[in-house]
């Protein structure tokens, strides 16, 4: 028996090299060990939208992109979060076993309730619970999160143990997958990329538009003029090559130290390595956005065969809290 990995994300529209490197990269790689279920997590969204008119197409490009990056919906179950509704009375049914306490001390949640003070809202409070909701509906034994992630996924934990102690041995202890890269930085050298911060790279740019966004990124600011030497270690531009040029790093690192080569060429490399590794993605993007259909299909698909999962860890939950007379 093949152990199941459960990871969701949001729906953040057109993903960027930071999400490519960090995660789906890793989503990937995991299908070939594990049943895998990637769960677009619509519902998540809203506890921070103003607004939810691009909720849908945001959906469509994520589903875009993670498919044109290999998550391949023949071996793992692919699907939106809402479409299998299960999600929402486990959610309701945990929640009565979470103390508001352990909630209210979330890092996560602190940190929002300070950024979005005029709606700290009852879901916003709940979040880690829907997760875990997520997480356990599928009796997930695997979770490739990020760094900021792990203070959920302990909750989950809790939650699993505290279940598991008063209603009897249910689900397994989920264990976080950390990827090997938690932390890309954006074009700004500072923040981590995101779009929020306006420092990504899109996936699915061209390769001018590549380009365009290359040369706005930072370098190292000690370097001022073009035959000053430079400092690779502190150049985000150069930690960017790790992933897209890894052949000529080394050639890269000793031409920038010398000067031998400066920030606008060394940016052109970049944008090369980028536009190279990416064409086949972007190649395959462009014929899967011409049949959305198709799209709406391996999405259905993935709901239903969630579901039945989904139904079959409801029933079994709600007969041991007492909810039901019997199977
Ligand atoms: N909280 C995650 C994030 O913001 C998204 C998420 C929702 C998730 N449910 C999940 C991640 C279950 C892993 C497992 O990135």
């Amino acid at each position: 028996m093949r152990q199941r990995v459960f990871s969701g994300a949001r729906p953040t529209g057109r993903q960027h090299i930071g999400n490519y490197i960090g995660a789906i990269q890793n989503y990937v790689k995991l299908q070939e060990k594990y049943d895998c279920v990637y769960c677009i997590v619509d519902i998540h969204a809203l506890t921070t939208l103003e607004s939810t008119s691009e909720l849908q197409q945001n959906i469509f490009e994520m589903t875009l992109d993670w498919l044109a990056a290999g998550i391949d919906p023949k071996k793992s179950i692919v699907f939106v979060q809402s479409h299998v509704p299960e999600v929402m009375e486990l959610f309701t049914l945990l929640g009565m076993l979470t103390p508001l306490g352990w909630l209210l001390r979330v890092p996560t949640f602190k940190e929002k309730a300070r950024m979005q003070p005029q709606n700290v809202n009852y879901g916003l409070v709940g979040y880690p619970v829907l997760m875990a909701a997520d997480i356990m509906l599928y009796k997930s034994d695997a979770v490739p999160v990020g760094e900021d992630q792990l203070p959920h996924l302990e909750m989950t934990r809790e939650i699993v143990r505290r279940f598991n102690f008063i209603f009897g041995d249910t689900f397994p202890e989920p264990q976080a997958k950390l990827t090997n890269y938690p932390l890309v930085r954006g074009l700004d050298g500072g923040q981590k990329m995101g779009k929020s911060y306006n420092n990504h790279i899109e996936l699915a740019a061209t390769p001018e538009e590549t380009l365009e966004r290359v040369k706005t990124a930072m370098t190292d600011p000690a370097r001022q003029r073009r035959n000053d030497p430079g400092h690779p270690e502190v150049c985000n531009v150069f930690s960017l090559h790790h992933f897209f040029n890894e052949e000529s790093t080394k050639e890269i690192d000793a031409q920038c130290r010398v000067a031998g080569i400066g920030c606008v060429d060394c940016k052109k490399l970049l944008a090369e390595g980028i536009n190279n590794a990416l064409h086949d993605f972007r190649e395959r993007r462009a014929a899967l956005e011409k049949d959305p259909e198709h799209i709406y299909a391996i999405l259905d698909d993935g709901a239903r065969r969630a579901g039945v999962i989904a139904k079959q860890t409801l029933a079994g939950v709600k007969l041991k809290m007492g909810l039901t007379r019997h199977a």
